[in-house]
């Protein structure tokens, strides 16, 4: 469904019940708190900050824009009642015949109701929680999405960076190394020049989910966002750097990132990070803020990153459907189904032939358009990927750790990771990590003889009706129910 912008979303949220106003809220402690204690409820609300202890009435800030069923349902448009593998399969097969929708540019929009340049631009004025107790400082980005262009290439990027409040006009901003955010910053930095860039802090969620969505390196993420919301953004260029945002954005900050020639580095994070441990702080190129627009009242999208966090019932689906569709580009064939078992990721595929398991595994850990994942497990197509019993089952009983485990080291991997990151790899944003393929397939080369020396001791379902039949005045259900999945 396609929203002009971050209110006409709040609103339509509002009429299915799916707001929780907070009137009142302070900045130190009650926003960053509320935000994660409502985070571990399942289908929990939008929470919107109205009121905020020392900015004006109107100047908001909204959290969990994405995370219940019916939410994600307004974004992605998916039939009621699609949950689960079905609706990954679903989104995969959107993702596989996308067709990117380009945007409009216009000469006046509401982003522009109010602008600040130079020694104007003050950031104090926007409201800019501490997330997490014991972040470095308050975080006014959190839900952002930034612009960048190639300098060799004029690509356009969007990335979802968080950024750090310094002062009245300099912004930590954090983009991790592996990102296409980072890649472009840097290679105007090999030119000697800043890197150009605008930060929308609040727009319709499909340009949230565009920014943080894994599209390729020369892909576009506002045709991607296009083609989820099913209309093509309005777009203004930024009259300092050129660059293309949002219309309807709430607030946009236009600046540089600061060559390390030109600014010192400045200490970004620690920040909470998913994985439940603060992410350490080091150096980094700073963003200075030359200029600002931003709507009457304007309304900040927030998203920190937390160790709870609920999606409600649509879950990951989003994740896992991009997966599955970059496995669908290898063009391999065999891969029947993609899910996620604890921090497993499982590829289930039908075998054809010796080393086909490995030769995808290989694929997977490089193209799904992600870091690679950590645990990427294989299994025949009679287990259900996402199912935890089958897949440990298989684990357990078709895998060989001394031939069917295989260490990678040296992979790119996430910064949030605390294992293996020692403090001096971590200041070298050097985040390699080990990652495991664990094959959990039968071996392909005495297939024939494992079906034929291993069958299966489970009852068959013949006897199991004639027995729940049988008995089933005694033990009712207890022998009616069918054997578990
Ligand atoms: C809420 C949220 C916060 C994120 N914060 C960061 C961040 O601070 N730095 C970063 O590099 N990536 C962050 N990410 C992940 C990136 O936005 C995501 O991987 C994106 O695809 C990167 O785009 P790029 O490869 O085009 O740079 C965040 C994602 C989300 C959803």
């Amino acid at each position: 469904m396609a929203f002009r912008d971050l209110r006409a979303f709040i609103e339509e949220a509002e009429k299915i019940g799916e707001v929780a106003k907070v009137l009142g809220a302070d900045t130190n402690s009650d926003i960053g708190s509320i935000t994660e204690i409502t985070a571990w409820s399942p289908e929990h609300p939008m929470v919107l900050f109205d009121e905020i202890k020392g900015y004006p009435s109107g100047w908001r800030i909204a959290v969990h824009a994405l995370d219940s069923y019916k939410r994600a349902q307004l974004v992605y448009g998916f039939p009621d009642g699609l949950k689960g593998g079905e609706l990954t399969r679903w989104w995969r097969n959107k993702l596989d015949n996308l067709t990117p929708i380009g945007y409009q540019e216009v000469e006046d929009g509401p982003a522009f109701e109010n602008i600040q340049n130079g020694d104007e631009v003050d950031l104090y004025k926007f409201p800019a929680p501490l997330w997490h107790q014991k972040d470095a400082g308050p975080y006014l980005v959190s839900g952002g999405a930034s612009v960048l262009q190639d300098p060799e290439t004029g690509k356009l990027n969007v990335g979802c960076y968080r950024g750090m409040l310094y002062d009245r006009n300099t912004l930590g901003h954090h983009l991790a190394a592996g990102h296409n955010g980072q890649v472009i910053r840097d290679k105007y930095f090999a030119l000697g020049k800043n890197c150009p860039v605008v930060v929308s802090l609040g727009h319709d969620p499909s340009f949230l989910v565009a920014a943080s969505e894994g599209v390729g390196y020369h892909e576009n993420e506002f045709e991607f966002g296009g083609f989820l919301r099913g209309e093509p953004y309005e777009v203004l260029r930024g009259p300092l750097t050129g660059l293309p945002f949002l219309s309807t954005s709430e607030v946009v900050l236009e600046g540089e990132i600061l060559h390390p020639d030109n600014e010192p580095l400045r200490v970004e994070a620690p920040w909470g990070e998913a994985q439940g441990y603060y992410s350490a702080g080091f150096p980094q190129p700073p963003l200075r803020v030359n200029a600002i627009y931003h709507r009457n009242h304007p309304i900040i999208l927030g998203e920190p990153t937390l160790r709870y966090k609920n999606r409600g019932a649509a879950g990951g689906f989003p994740k896992l459907a991009r997966a599955w569709h970059m496995l669908e580009l290898s063009g391999l064939e065999g891969i029947k189904d993609v899910g996620r078992v604890g921090p497993y990721f499982v590829i289930s595929i039908k075998q054809y032939y010796s080393g086909q398991a490995l030769r995808i595994a290989d694929y997977a850990m490089s193209g799904l358009g992600d870091r690679p994942p950590r645990f990427l497990v294989l299994v025949d197509d009679d287990i259900d990927p996402n199912n935890r019993n089958q897949v440990e089952w298989a684990i357990t009983s078709r895998m060989d750790p001394a031939s069917q485990i295989y260490i990678q080291r040296d992979r790119w991997t996430s910064p949030t990771n605390p294992a293996g990151l020692t403090p001096a790899k971590r200041t070298i944003e050097d985040y390699t990590l080990g990652t495991v393929i664990i094959d959990a397939c039968k071996p392909f080369r005495w297939r024939e003889d494992w079906d034929k020396m291993f069958s299966s001791s489970l009852i068959d379902e013949d006897l199991r009706q004639r027995t729940a039949e049988k008995w089933k005045d005694v033990l009712g259900r207890f022998i009616t129910e069918p054997k578990p999945k």
